[in-house]
């Protein structure tokens, strides 16, 4: 077998990977390169998120991003005064805050919205990843008016909160099962340890489906109205399985009693997922500002992302108790929360500071470029227990021009 060069298996993984016989499933291998405590990219505090680090984020381009949100997570609070719920305290949650951004510009817009509400309102970040959080704390710590803790889903599920919840960014981050479909047969895809002259390298390999993944497969026709194998693929056809998303609604759904979730990401349709064109999934792997479809370079020193499949997502989500409201691609959840309004109020600004100007027109024109960020997808649930509570989903609104 062919050995990649660039695929050496780092030190720490070693005597982790002879424990384990020598093979891990590819699930484990991204858990284990983005989140093991002293090593994963994520954990370790390793990876920056930003213009200068390994990828960009719609928070990370600018604060407008968070502006623009604010209008929607401020409408979703003050539906929440209105809808006769019995609490004081309103939460604003983020998972995966990753530099923490997100959060702080939010808490500084919805008060410049509607300041009122600042004081009925707890910040709760739910982070993973230690190094991660490390550099929360720093962003966070000067947000004024606001309690901000950590915290995660079990301990929110035991006192369980009223509000909004947001994940930007992070599903695609939780690690997946790649399926390889080859001569009429399909495979878990595993990474095995290779030694070459006292080097060791890793490479794939092909396990035993799960009674899990087998289950994901016989129920894609209901699911995603795909049947699998899809038609004409070629002979060594690869996807992936978000099997922790399921995982995760069951757990969100018993965090919050009343209010909104909103996940952002990389999503396409099962049919454009699932498609005999897309033979090799959606997973990249990123470092410097660079993408890179070789999963197995540089392992704890990249970030891997796979994009959501829609219809499963809401699918999971709906079948935990979730109420779907509407997704939007981000282009025109922006605009309808109104970006067009941003971009225009640059002409007043003072031409002296023409870099500042230019620079932030960049980033508002990136955040709903089709072809980036743009493309990202907003899917808007609702949890409830209040016949009275209506939340207003300004993002899937017609564009404010
Ligand atoms: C791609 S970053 C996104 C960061 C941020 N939301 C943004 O848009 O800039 C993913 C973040 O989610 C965190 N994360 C990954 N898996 C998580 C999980 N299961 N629960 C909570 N946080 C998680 C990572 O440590 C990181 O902070």
């Amino acid at each position: 077998m062919m050995i990649d060069p660039t695929a050496r298996c780092p030190k720490w993984l070693i005597g982790h990977m002879i424990e384990r016989g020598g093979s891990i499933s590819f699930y484990e291998y991204m858990d284990l390169v983005l989140n093991d405590p002293g090593n994963g990219f994520y954990s370790t505090g390793r990876l920056k998120i930003g213009k200068d680090g390994d990828f960009c984020t719609s928070p990370s381009l600018s604060n407008d991003f968070a502006r623009l949100l604010a209008v929607q997570v401020a409408e979703w609070f003050l539906n929440l005064e209105k809808g006769r719920i019995d609490t004081d305290l309103f939460s604003l949650v983020e998972i995966g805050p990753g530099e923490g951004s997100l959060s702080r510009d939010l808490i500084d817009a919805i008060y410049e919205i509607a300041p009122a509400l600042i004081s009925k309102i707890e910040l709760v970040l739910v982070e993973l990843n230690v190094g991660m959080r490390e550099r929360q704390e720093k962003v966070v710590e000067n947000i004024k008016g606001v309690n901000c803790r950590w915290s995660n889903l079990d301990e929110l599920s035991l006192k369980p909160v009223t509000g909004v919840i947001i994940a930007n960014e992070v599903l695609d981050a939780f690690p997946v099962e790649r399926l390889v479909f080859r001569d009429k047969k399909v495979f878990r895809q595993g990474v095995s340890l290779r030694k070459i002259d006292d080097k060791y390298f890793l490479s794939f390999v092909d396990l035993k489906i799960t009674t899990a993944i087998s289950q994901f497969l016989n129920d894609s026709k209901s699911l995603l109205k795909v049947e699998f194998p899809p038609k004409d693929i070629c002979n060594e056809w690869v996807t992936e399985w978000h099997c922790d998303v399921p995982i995760w609604f069951r757990k969100l759904s018993k965090v919050l009693i009343n209010g909104s979730l909103l996940v952002v990401d990389y999503a396409l349709e099962s049919k454009r997922y699932y498609n005999a064109m897309r033979k090799s999934g959606t997973l990249i792997s990123y470092k410097n500002q660079e993408a890179n479809t070789n999963l197995l370079k540089d392992a704890g020193f990249c970030d891997l992302t796979a994009h959501l499949c829609i219809e499963s997502t809401v699918y999971y989500a709906i079948t935990n108790g979730w109420k779907f409201m509407g997704e939007a691609r981000q282009g025109q959840a922006l605009l309808a929360l109104g970006l067009s309004k941003f971009l225009y109020s640059l002409q007043n600004m003072n031409n002296n500071d023409l870099s500042t100007v230019l620079d932030r027109r960049e980033s508002l024109l990136r955040l709903v470029d089709p072809m980036g960020l743009g493309e990202f997808r907003w899917l808007a649930f609702q949890k409830g227990n209040s016949k009275d509570l209506i939340l207003r989903n300004r993002f899937l609104e017609e564009p404010i021009s």
